[in-house]
């Protein structure tokens, strides 16, 4: 890969915000502060240039549920069959005895795969969930 160009700057904050910032790319295991920094930046704009509601995204929708309360199974099946536009595709994982895990691939608007993905955390009986956009802005490496 070859080495992208960089700018330098200098920048002022306070001691606390820093020390706590520090806390923070050591939890996430970040190599540089300039790497955090960069990620922060890039989420910014883009959650900015999204929310115009109308750009093409790719979303990630990770669900645990317990397939034994009532009726849960099947509205997830059917909440992705009357979204089936929106859908890439779904993978099931049986954890154990008790419970699903599910990760679904996402496609469309911004606003649509937000909305769904909201919906299908917010089903009664999920116990855990998460959406994560893909970044499609930046370049090929
Ligand atoms: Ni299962």
């Amino acid at each position: 890969m070859s080495k992208e160009p960089v700018s330098h700057i200098g920048i002022s904050l306070p001691p606390d915000l820093l020390d706590r910032f520090d806390m923070y790319i050591k939890q996430k295991k970040y190599d540089t502060r300039s790497k955090a920094i960069a990620d922060l930046m890039r989420e910014a704009l883009m959650r900015e240039e999204w929310t115009g509601g109308n750009v093409e995204v790719f979303g990630a929708l990770t669900l645990v549920y317990d397939h034994h309360t009532r009726g849960l199974s099947e509205k997830l099946t059917e909440l992705q069959h009357d979204r089936h536009d929106n859908i890439v595709s779904t993978t099931h994982v049986h954890i154990d005895h008790h419970r699903c895990l599910e990760i679904i691939i996402l496609r469309g608007k911004i606003d649509r795969i937000r909305e769904l993905g909201e919906r299908m955390i917010g089903t009664r009986g999920v116990l855990h969930g998460k959406l994560v956009f893909a970044a499609t802005d930046q370049p090929e490496a």
